[in-house]
């Protein structure tokens, strides 16, 4: 297709079909970047609310001084909104932003097919959809590629470029190179089910959403744990809500259908969570409440517990850690017997936990430490009401999870929240199970991207870059595991897979090769 070879340079018009959340901010990065915009929707009321998305976001923009006035309207000036496809007749790339339904998106394609030029990229912002199904609605399909952007799109700074077996090469370029022209940062790929992004990321998400629904942890506490311990910037939960229920119900589906991996059934609470209407942010309301807020929306806070009082806190570990000196710091009597002690810190081993326990006072709490599970040194302690674990998790351990049995009585769970909080730590308080919340929710993420950089899908790069830039990570899932150790990544994921037996947690080949011979990923 020599006619597209160094295109990019050259479109200067492109079109945005279906100006929902997704169309209406490609809409706004293609005006920013001083493209002419033709923006179609298919009736007056759709348009409107279109123009409203592409009017609130820039108008945040000028509330924060990111733009002026006068380049919000020159910026929306640069956008023609229309109901009228034939609009597009002069376009040199077209994007598809519709809703996620093959028929609808073909449909659409075959009728753009007709009216654009024979030099006209067709491009789909599917999240899920085979882009090569897409494709063959047109007469041809070298032409479709897809032009994957993130929520919000305005911000986020990558675009998956997504080729199909038959795309020509000189559309991918242009694509890429327009993706440059919009400082945006192009990832090429093939064409599977959720990509790279989204493949890595919903299960993840759909984890979060089913511990959510299991009452293993409070949907505050499973964002905190995320937000606080690994520095997303959104919990699970929270950023399901910004990309929308039914969306993701959506995406989990396909996914579910391409790959059969049970771990991407969606969890029925997403389906319940849909039919009331409650899709997230953009119906005011989904595992959040978001009614009076103004668009960006926040996680509700974790209230940490606080009391004022100060403790006698006992560690029983011969090396008792940074806890230990965060506590002293917050004015705790920090000390090294239990006499007298209101909480006995202890690692959680029955051995060591039952010696712990025959020396602390009746009425202390005894707060077991290790990664679990808890239950043992509860077992062994001949108390096991009064017995909670605690747990630093996250980068850095800035992260108190507390962990409760099922027999821990709430005001031993209570104390030790309290206590970790007096230290400057995020409490988040979760049920007895592997990896409590950061490890469960991160492992079984980062060996899916090991599985898929097995698959020879894409390159570790790319990945890190990807789940990077797509999702505002301050680490890829590689990096990430480097700075674990896959070593340890491993032992986490093995006793997971333990608990649960599920075939979908299995540690990676690669993964379990590298912790054998002592490498890293970077050693790759
Ligand atoms: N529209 C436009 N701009 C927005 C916005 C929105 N809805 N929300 C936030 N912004 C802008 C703000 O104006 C601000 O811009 P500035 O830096 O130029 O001032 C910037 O984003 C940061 O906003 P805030 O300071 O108000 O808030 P945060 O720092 O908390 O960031 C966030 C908000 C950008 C949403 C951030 O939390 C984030 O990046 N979260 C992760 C989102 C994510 O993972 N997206 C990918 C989802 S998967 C996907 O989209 C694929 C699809 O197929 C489903």
């Amino acid at each position: 297709m020599p006619r597209l070879r160094g295109m990019s340079a050259q479109i200067g018009k492109v079109g945005v079909v279906g100006l929902g959340t997704m169309g209406a901010g490609i809409a706004e990065v293609f005006a920013r970047a001083g493209l002419d915009v033709v923006g179609v929707e298919r009736d007056d009321a759709a348009l409107a609310a279109g123009r409203g998305h592409v009017d609130t976001s820039t108008g945040r923009a000028v509330r924060r001084g990111k733009l002026s006035a006068d380049d919000q309207a020159a910026l929306i000036g640069r956008i023609e909104f229309t109901t009228d496809l034939a609009a597009l007749g002069d376009a040199g790339l077209v994007v598809e932003a519709v809703p996620e339904r093959l028929e609808l998106k073909r449909d659409l394609f075959g009728r753009l097919d007709g009216i654009v030029g024979a030099g006209t990229i067709l491009a789909t912002n599917t999240s899920s959809l085979s882009v090569t199904e897409i494709s063959v609605a047109v007469s041809r399909p070298e032409r479709v590629v897809g032009m994957h952007f993130f929520n919000p799109a305005p911000v986020q700074e990558l675009i998956e470029v997504v080729r199909t077996v038959v795309t020509a090469p000189a559309v991918t370029e242009a694509v890429t190179g327009l993706a440059r022209r919009l400082g945006r940062t192009p990832v090429v790929c093939g064409d599977r089910a959720g990509f790279i992004t989204n493949a890595l990321l919903f299960g993840y998400l759909n984890r979060a959403a089913a511990m959510y629904e299991s009452g293993h942890a409070s949907r505050e506490d499973i964002d905190a744990a995320i937000t606080a311990g690994l520095g997303y910037p959104m919990g699970p939960l929270a950023l399901l809500d910004l990309i929308g229920l039914d969306t993701a119900y959506e995406i989990l589906g396909t996914m579910y259908r391409q790959g059969r991996n049970r771990l991407h059934a969606p969890a029925p609470v997403l389906g319940e969570l849909v039919t009331l209407g409650f899709l997230g942010r953009k119906s005011g309301r989904g595992f959040y409440d978001y009614s009076g807020d103004d668009g960006i929306g926040t996680n509700s806070a974790v209230v940490a517990p606080e009391d004022g009082r100060t403790r006698r806190v006992a560690f029983l570990d011969p090396s008792p850690g940074p806890l230990a000196d965060a506590l002293a710091k917050a004015g705790h009597d920090v000390v090294r017997a239990a006499d007298g002690a209101d909480l006995v810190v202890a690692p959680g081993d029955p051995e060591t936990f039952a010696r712990a326990a025959a020396a602390t006072p009746i009425g202390a709490v005894l707060a077991a430490t290790g990664a679990g599970p808890v239950v043992a040194g509860a077992a062994a302690s001949g108390r096991p009401e009064d017995v909670v674990g605690l747990h630093l998790a996250g980068v850095g351990g800035t992260v108190a999870e507390v962990v409760r049995t099922v027999v821990s009585s709430p005001a031993a769970v209570t104390t030790v929240a309290t206590v970790a909080a007096s230290a400057g730590l995020t409490p988040v308080v979760c049920a007895d199970r592997a990896g409590f919340v950061v490890d469960a929710l991160l492992l079984p993420y980062l060996n899916d991207a090991v599985a898929m950089l097995e698959t020879g899908y894409a390159s570790a790069a790319d990945v890190d870059t990807a789940m990077r830039l797509g999702c505002r990570l301050p680490a890829g899932p590689f990096e990430q595991l480097d700075a674990l150790g896959p070593v340890a990544a491993l032992a986490t994921l093995e006793r997971l897979q333990a608990e649960v037996r599920e075939p979908g947690l299995a540690p990676s080949p690669l993964l379990t090769q590298l912790a054998t011979a002592g490498l890293r990923f970077a050693d790759l």
